[in-house]
């Protein structure tokens, strides 16, 4: 499937890519979430010379979201210069499955291919706050699909 650039999430996630800190891997990761309000919120990944401190471009949008009074997202676009789009990792994935349940996870590559799934697709039998005894009134609730 080919992506559409006039999509401004998109085109935010691209922009988002430009920006990234990857000095150690080289490897530029952008994205973008949309709010249910429509707000749009970019993160790029961060990397430190301590390597494991390095921060996704996927988690940096969810705190950067958060930080800005959002708690469910309806739509996330992950950008990389790849062959194939990127998938999120598995340390993403956990924090899509509480902030975003219901969203659609749309991987891009600057080649114009893309790729479309749902969180929920991404991470089966998830641990999240029904095991610690019920989720958090600010949070979503496991919705239905937000976006198609
Ligand atoms: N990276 C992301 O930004 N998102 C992911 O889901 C996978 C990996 C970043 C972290 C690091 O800066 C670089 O890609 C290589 O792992």
């Amino acid at each position: 499937m080919k992506h559409r650039k006039d999509d401004p999430l998109i085109a935010a996630a691209i922009a988002a890519r430009e920006k990234a800190f990857a000095p150690y891997s080289k490897f530029q990761v952008g994205a973008a979430l949309e709010t249910e309000d429509g707000t749009i919120i970019p993160g790029c990944n961060v990397e430190s010379a301590s390597y494991g401190l390095t921060m996704c471009a996927e988690r940096v949008a969810i705190f950067r979201g958060v930080t800005d009074g959002f708690r469910c997202f309806k739509r996330i676009v992950i950008v990389t210069d790849t062959d194939s789009p990127t998938p999120p990792c598995g340390a993403c994935r956990q924090l899509l499955w509480e902030f975003a349940p219901g969203a659609q996870v749309i991987l891009v590559s600057l080649n114009g291919t893309m790729q479309k799934w749902h969180v929920r697709e991404l991470l089966p039998l998830a641990f999240d706050a029904h095991q610690l005894g019920g989720p958090p009134e600010s949070l979503p609730p496991p919705a239905a699909d937000l976006a198609d």
